[in-house]
């Protein structure tokens, strides 16, 4: 086989860039580890910047986004007793974000991919990359038992953190920085009416809630637990008892509870590798960050990585010259990184940290304080919740 673009992973940015350089021309080819079913029974984040609908439209795959999803001007935080709105379109010109799962952007875009005739490989085992500072690299993978190999001019590395196209990069070239935090969150998905109308982030001294939501009928909600904690621990009546102890008195009686139809706990970790590019081997999304999902940047950043590669792709596809490829880590990272920030400091902000003395905890306190009572620190949180720029 051969193609132009070899893209590994099929999740948001490995379709996501399938779809822009399908409609630029490009050819490509997608190679995923695990079948169509698994990857979208993941469950995941779900609100989307401005910028990533804006690609979502420009990439012909928002009908039903369009339709479904739901828009929101401004989300809440509560401090304790204290609930706050953070207006995000008054201070950003009208900007604004969407709330639509991260499992249903996939099932777009794989359903927009097998209507334009776009090859997948699902199920490929021991996928390897092969060649990667020549100018034809190539990955082999086991398809139904035969060694097979895809000859390529490029190869994106869009297969999360534990793929295997950053682990491909040779000992010694790539710089890793990271932050593991020592709690992780506690999500559960259920079908009742969200609590409000739009996302509640709540810090409390027994620890950080979130109250956000999939449609008018279906509710997600998480609880910061300590890395220890075990799912088998929480039954449902434990998570909601403790899910309105966290939250102000009006909200926690307006909460309605039922059944859980998932239950699940995420580790929480900050994590970047610079350069995000070697040889001909570019990573995008999870393989190259992780953010923790206080911010619900993850998504968002995998979108602009692919948006700026498809069109440097593009670029350099209509030029016969891979030279504008050269500056797509640095130019990337310059996002990357903003996005990191805010989502280590909205993580800082809210939750509760075990060793935390008495003096940086009001430190803390006095911050949001400070920037909840400006103008400018409000603008400052709204314009980096709705999304920084996308091409730098
Ligand atoms: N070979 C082929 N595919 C692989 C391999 C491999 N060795 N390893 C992993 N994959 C696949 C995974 O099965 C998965 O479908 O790569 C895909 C990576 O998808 P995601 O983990 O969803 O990562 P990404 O597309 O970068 O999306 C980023 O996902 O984790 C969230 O918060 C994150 O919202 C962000 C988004
Ligand atoms: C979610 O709905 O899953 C969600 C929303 C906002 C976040 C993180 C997760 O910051």
């Amino acid at each position: 086989m051969k193609t132009q673009v070899a893209i590994i992973g099929a999740g948001p940015a490995g379709l996501l860039l399938g779809q822009l350089l399908q409609r630029s021309g490009i050819d490509n080819v997608v190679v995923e580890r695990r079948s169509r079913d698994y990857v979208l029974s993941r469950i995941r984040a779900g609100v989307l910047e401005q910028g990533t609908i804006d690609l979502l439209r420009a990439a012909g795959v928002s009908a039903r986004m369009d339709r479904e999803g739901i828009v929101h001007h401004g989300f809440e935080l509560a401090l304790e007793a204290r609930r706050e709105r953070i207006d995000l379109s008054g201070p950003t010109g009208g900007r604004a974000v969407m709330v639509y799962g991260q499992t249903e952007v996939t099932r777009d875009l794989m359903a927009a991919r097998d209507a334009a005739g776009g090859a997948s490989v699902y199920e490929a085992d021991d996928v390897a990359l092969h060649s990667l500072e020549s100018e034809q690299p190539f990955v082999e993978f086991n398809r139904d038992g035969e060694r097979e190999r895809l000859e390529c001019d490029y190869i994106a590395g869009c297969d999360g953190y534990h793929g295997v196209s950053r682990a491909s990069i040779p000992a010694g070239v790539l710089r890793e920085y990271e932050r593991v935090y020592p709690f992780g969150w506690l999500g559960v998905l259920s079908d009742t009416p969200p609590v409000s109308e739009e996302l509640i982030y709540a810090r409390h001294a027994r620890g950080f809630a979130l109250c956000s939501m999939r449609s008018a009928t279906r509710s997600r909600y998480y609880l910061q637990v300590p890395d220890t904690e075990q799912v088998a621990n929480w039954s449902d009546e434990r998570f909601w008892d403790e899910l309105r102890r966290r939250l102000p008195e009006d909200v926690a009686a307006a909460l309605i509870t039922g059944p859980t139809i998932e239950k699940s706990i995420a580790p929480l970790r900050s994590f970047v590798v610079e350069p995000m590019q070697y040889g001909r081997l570019f990573l995008a999304g999870d393989a190259a960050h992780i953010v923790p999902p206080t911010g619900a940047k993850g998504l968002n950043l995998a979108a602009g990585d692919v948006g700026l590669l498809a069109s440097l792709l593009k670029q350099a596809n209509d030029e016969g010259s891979g030279l504008p490829l050269q500056r797509y880590s640095e130019r990337v990272l310059r996002r990357v990184w903003k996005a990191e920030r805010f989502s280590w400091w909205m993580t800082s902000m809210l939750h509760t940290f075990p060793d935390e003395d008495g003096f940086t905890r009001r430190i803390r306190e006095a911050e949001l304080d400070y920037l909840l009572g400006s103008a400018a620190g409000r603008a400052t949180i709204a314009e980096n919740y709705a999304g920084l720029p996308m091409q730098q």
